[in-house]
């Protein structure tokens, strides 16, 4: 193994990786060795040169807009819409829908130390994201009397984290055997000129693979066989950083069920033509996502005849992939191209100092599968009820703007059930009170009610 990697690092001009080998101590040069061997090299760099004669810019695409369930309007939409929901509860009792949270991500713009999962949240009570989460999954395995696994993908940096986590809140009452977790794949992380990065002693840098990493890691790690083996046939998935997030929400299972879709998108409006998110449209023939900073500025900014934006349809990151196309995905060599970050990273420098550095990650995204679907489906949802993205420490999608967004959405349960509420207080559900205004107005008369104090609708 030894001769090999130092072979391959000549050849990939990593002379300076060779040089600290050569001072290290028998340990440490085993541990970088081993972390070496774990990386295919040979692609880490093709990858490289490929971003380096940009020939993985998307040019020459044939976009338009794409095929996308609108929100109801119409007493017939209404009713497919109830009909969608009818067949996604029968999904959900018939144990035929697994949930995975992809929350492997270093969440750097946020700037908090600690897995984001573990970020307090909610307006009232602060609970972790994570907690709302498990909440959900076990007031809907409740409703429906099903077995609903709870699947978290974690990172190298942020796995054991998460793990004593969850131990340490007894699982929040979920139960241990409900949850798995599983870790997302690592490449190194390479100075713009192409150079692996020397971190500590024998470690070199490396970033988590991208949320794309999520269907190869569960096919790798045994989850996948096993949820198959046990009967599951649909994958709901989404990401640690939206509290707003309707888990396994039947609605959509449905819509997704109907189209015999194998990989389905809830999609917003974009707020303008200036926000950073994903575009869901057709390119080539085939319904996808394109991320902003991939997209043709003409595209981004494109308007209608009635002055609306074309391309209206911003990812939420919120999917259903079936789970026998994944496990396709992973027979048939498991291929998401890959994109570039370019960021910078704080190190210390050999002599001990500290240096910020410009870096290039590369990452796969998840949605680079949908247009590998056979079938695929989108659906229109309200951004203020189902999105709210916690990225950035202040302003635009922060933690501040994710707790109002809740605030906001409760304030319309609590008064559509009849309350009168004051100005300014915080309001929150918990999802074992109720998951959806339904059950809230089921279990909460407000006729008479006035509400003057911040207020939690607990268990
Ligand atoms: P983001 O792209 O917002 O990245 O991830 P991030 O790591 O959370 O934050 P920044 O960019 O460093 O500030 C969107 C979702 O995808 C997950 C994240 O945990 C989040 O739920 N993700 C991202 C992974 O699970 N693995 C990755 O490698 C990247």
């Amino acid at each position: 193994m030894k001769e090999k990697i130092l072979e391959k690092l000549k050849l990939y001009n990593q002379q300076h990786i060779i040089d600290h080998y050569m001072g290290l101590t028998g340990d440490e040069q085993n541990r970088l060795l081993n972390l070496l061997d774990y990386f295919d090299l040979d692609l880490i760099f093709r990858i490289y040169g490929d971003f380096l004669k940009a020939v993985t810019k998307k040019e020459g695409l044939k976009i338009s807009p794409a095929n996308i369930v609108p929100l109801p309007k119409t007493p017939q939409e209404e009713a497919i819409r109830e009909k969608a929901r009818d067949l996604g509860e029968k999904l959900i009792k018939n144990n035929k829908i697994a949930v995975l949270i992809v929350a492997g991500g270093q969440g750097t713009r946020l700037g908090y130390d600690g897995p984001k999962g573990t970020f307090k949240i909610s307006p009232v009570k602060g609970k972790t994201l994570f907690q709302l989460f498990t909440e959900q999954v076990m007031a809907i395995s409740k409703r429906y009397s099903a077995r609903i696994p709870l699947i978290i993908m974690t990172s190298h940096e942020n796995d054991e984290d998460t793990r004593t986590f969850f131990k340490d809140n007894r699982f929040f009452g979920l139960g241990e055997d409900n949850i798995y977790f599983f870790r997302q794949g690592m490449l190194p992380t390479l100075t713009p000129d192409g150079k692996l990065i020397i971190k500590d002693r024998g470690q070199i840098a490396t970033n988590p693979d991208g949320h794309g990493g999520s269907l190869k890691a569960l096919n790798d790690s045994g989850l996948l066989d096993m949820l198959l083996a046990d009967g599951y046939t649909e994958l709901f998935y989404c990401q640690v950083d939206n509290p707003l997030v309707k888990i396994a929400d039947p609605v959509f299972l449905g819509y997704h069920y109907m189209s015999e879709s194998e990989a389905s998108t809830k999609v917003v409006r974009r707020r303008n033509v200036e926000e950073k998110v994903g575009v869901y449209l057709n390119f080539n023939g085939q319904d996808g996502i394109i991320e902003y900073s991939d997209l043709d500025p003409s595209y981004m900014k494109a308007l209608d005849e009635k002055g609306e934006i074309l391309y209206w349809a911003g990812n939420t990151a919120i999917h259903i992939f079936s789970l026998p196309f994944v496990k396709r995905l992973n027979s048939h060599g498991y291929a998401l191209p890959y994109h570039c970050a370019k960021k910078t990273m704080d190190i210390k420098t050999p002599e001990g100092n500290d240096n910020t550095i410009d870096v290039w990650k590369f990452e796969t995204f998840v949605f680079d599968a949908i247009p590998l679907a056979k079938k695929t489906c989108a659906i229109e949802v309200k951004r203020e009820e189902e999105f709210s993205p916690v990225k950035n420490m202040t302003g635009v999608d922060s933690p501040e703007k994710a707790r109002d967004d809740m605030c906001a959405l409760f304030r319309r349960w609590v008064e559509g059930a009849g309350a009168k509420v004051k100005d300014h207080i915080k309001i929150e559900v918990s999802p074992l009170f109720a998951i959806d205004y339904q059950e809230f107005k089921n279990k909460f008369n407000g006729k008479g009610v006035t509400i003057e104090d911040d207020i939690y609708f607990g268990d």
